[in-house]
């Protein structure tokens, strides 16, 4: 859906100022269908990478490719990205509904288009009960749920979103990432940006990774996953008996009522596994321990 390629983007200041090269030969990809998240801490160039695509600011090198399925025509492209800004205006003395026709009508949409596009989403966005209150009234929350429905209110093909989520509750974080997921399941490819990596794990295929203006991965967030170190297990069951096991293992605790739980190395659970059949112990559970991309996230280095 689209290519961002070998983008280096320098910002060069007045004229004591070194330049700040804020982008720095970054390429990754966004797949169509795809939902993708946009990681990287404060600085690390995801609002300039989102400019550049829009074509809001120029690269001074490389370039953006858009997929056919978008349009052949530049106009055409950008008809078919809907985009959410890092911070929004929102007219505060229009009401909901007329904010959303505004922008319905800067998108050319009609206003049998817009009526149906806002009877379509307002309802699943829960903001159809504030549609006719000035924006003024509005929650954050409810502000960034507005936002978003104008984003793809002319039903995009591909969403771009800065920060979505930030400056949300965990309940409202919840509500906006479900309807995320809804407008993704609808076949549209979502491509967002955000710090908070749990929500990026749980609602992303993909991930895009940020740091201080390099490209430190692009690909499947479980290959992420996986990539950190090796995956432990850990492992409970009841005995009576006493418990001495050949191979290695990282820890064992017991708790009352004979249940024991041990940690081991994923080349190691099959042996141990073993040994403990042979012990003829009551298996209850056995359960993987993921790294979390968080975890990840503050270890990995930009080459
Ligand atoms: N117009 C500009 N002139 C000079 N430097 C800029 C300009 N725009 C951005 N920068 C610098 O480029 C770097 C990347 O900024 P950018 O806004 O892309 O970061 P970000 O990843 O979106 O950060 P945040 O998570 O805080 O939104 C920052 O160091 C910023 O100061
Ligand atoms: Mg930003």
């Amino acid at each position: 859906m689209l290519k961002f390629e070998n983008i280096t983007k320098i910002f060069k200041p007045e004229f004591f100022n070194q330049p700040f090269v804020a982008l720095s030969d970054v390429s990754f990809e966004i797949p169509s269908g795809s939902m993708v998240g946009f990681l990287g801490a404060n600085g690390a160039g995801k609002t300039t990478s989102l400019k550049i695509i829009m074509d809001f600011i120029r690269a001074d090198k490389g370039l953006v490719t858009f997929s056919s399925e978008l349009g052949e025509k530049r106009n055409d492209v950008f008809r078919n990205i809907g985009f959410l800004p890092e911070r929004p205006y929102f007219y505060p003395n229009l009401t909901g509904r007329e904010f959303l026709t505004f922008m319905g009508q800067i998108s050319e949409l009609s206003s049998d288009q817009i009526k149906a596009g806002i009877a379509k989403w307002a309802s699943r966005f829960k903001i159809d009960h504030a549609l006719e209150r000035p924006l003024r009234t509005y929650s954050k929350g409810m502000l960034q749920r507005i936002g978003f429905l104008a984003t793809i209110l002319h039903e995009p093909k591909l969403i771009i979103l800065d920060e979505p989520l930030s400056g949300l509750d965990p309940i409202g974080r919840k509500e906006l990432k479900d309807v995320i997921v809804e407008v993704h399941r609808e076949g549209k490819t979502v491509f967002f940006s955000s710090h908070i990596v749990p929500d990026i794990e749980e609602i992303c295929d993909r991930v895009v990774f940020l740091k201080e203006g390099k490209l430190v991965y692009d690909g499947p967030v479980d290959k992420l996953l996986r990539s950190g170190q090796e995956i432990d297990y850990v492992i409970k069951f009841k005995t009576d008996k006493k418990i001495n096991l050949q191979s290695t293992i990282k820890s064992h605790q017991t708790f009352p009522g004979q249940l024991h739980s041990i940690t081991v190395t994923e080349s190691n659970k099959k042996l141990i596994l073993k040994e403990l059949m042979a012990l003829d112990v009551d298996l209850s559970g056995i359960d993987l321990i993921k790294p979390s991309l968080e975890e990840i996230f503050y270890h990995i280095k930009a080459n």
